[in-house]
């Protein structure tokens, strides 16, 4: 089956559905840090490092002539409330229609399009934003509707101690289907897993991680920690220091890039400390043994990548759920090419 991954960031998609046996021919991202990652973990995979309003159907020539999931998580700044809620209005948020764009361009449309973004998309403006978007992949010539659009945690659908909830679409397209049948309720939710089964409170790590005992965040979180210290994780917000729900991490962000405070801390046996990057691509579903980083990258390059990811963890609980209830069921009928699922009874 084969992939192709628009926004691809550090692979979180790639990773995903590699691992449930598709072929991700061709990625597309502008980070030249995010290439050098994805070229590195995926070999097989041709990225192209051109800004996705430069990509034209001569750059698509050499994909498969059938392309079975498109998947793309836009960039989500304009969306969310942090951002200043812009939505459309700002060329970050217009990228969006670059998805259509580039599906026009391909050999034929993809049977399958999964897109990702922040909850903030179906609350803003009582679902104004979401609205724009199945209209525009209506005229894509997709089936999807609301109840393709569902927000899911990481936490509550793949046992992921992180809180981190996003919004996915499921799309499918008229040439292979005859209706959209993809269920979201079909998935079975994992046991959560606690936090401190990533977290190795045990050995020490470097020096940097830590905070010095007369550093403000540091009488900032021993103020609020209290008896709970070693339940929780800490976080500082802007000004003030937030302890965490038992057992859960709080949604890492790309500003973990910006500066040690955003990442969230610990207290281990040896003192208060930052997450490490690898505790932090746990979180996001990661096997840090696995994967490689070009040599040389900074901490805060990792950080910013892994906290715009998305949850791997979730991601395959979703993408292997269109492999069963869209992609596996094509029938053996050259008559009728559509899916078994999208066939009435
Ligand atoms: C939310 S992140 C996607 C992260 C990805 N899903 C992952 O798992 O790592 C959005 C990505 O879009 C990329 N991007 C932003 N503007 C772009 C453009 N004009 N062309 C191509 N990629 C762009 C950013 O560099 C960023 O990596």
């Amino acid at each position: 089956m084969e992939h192709v991954a628009l926004f691809s960031g550090m692979g979180g998609f790639i990773k995903a559905t590699d691992s449930l046996g598709f072929n991700t021919c061709w990625a597309n991202e502008i980070d030249e840090a995010c290439c050098d990652v994805l070229r590195l973990n995926f070999p097989n995979t041709k990225v192209s490092q051109s800004p996705i309003e430069e990509i034209c159907k001569e750059d698509l020539k050499n994909l498969p002539d059938e392309i079975d999931l498109l998947t793309a998580g836009f960039p989500c700044q304009s969306f969310s409330v942090a951002g200043g809620a812009t939505g459309f209005e700002d060329d970050r948020g217009k990228l969006f229609f670059e998805i259509s764009r580039i599906i026009s361009q391909m050999k034929s449309p993809p049977k399958v399009v999964l897109l990702e973004n922040v909850p903030n998309i179906k609350i803003f403006d009582q679902g104004a934003w979401l609205k724009v978007i199945l209209n525009e992949m209506r005229f894509a010539g997709y089936w999807v509707k609301e109840s393709h659009a569902a927000i899911l945690s990481a936490a509550k659908v793949a046992g992921s101690p992180q809180i981190r909830e996003r919004l996915f679409i499921v799309c499918c397209h008229k040439n292979n289907f005859k209706s959209n049948p993809f269920n979201f309720s079909a998935i079975q939710p994992n046991r959560l897993s606690n936090v401190f089964d990533i977290i190795d409170r045990t050995s020490q790590k470097e020096n940097d991680y830590y905070l010095p005992d007369d550093s403000k965040y540091f009488s900032m979180i021993s103020d609020i920690a209290g008896e709970e210290r070693s339940k929780k994780l800490f976080q500082i917000r802007r000004t003030v220091a937030r302890a965490c729900a038992d057992g859960v991490c709080p949604t890492l962000t790309a500003n973990m890039g910006d500066g040690g405070h955003n990442v969230p801390f610990v207290f281990d046996n040896f003192g208060l400390r930052r997450l490490t990057e690898n505790e932090c691509m746990k979180l996001q579903g990661f096997e840090p043994k696995s994967f490689i980083w070009p040599p040389n990258t900074r901490k805060k390059v990792k950080l910013k990548m892994i906290g715009n990811a998305i949850n791997v963890h979730l991601v395959k609980k979703i993408v292997k759920e269109i492999k069963t209830q869209l992609l596996n069921c094509e029938i053996e009928d050259d008559r009728r090419k559509y899916y078994k699922m999208a066939l009435p009874a």
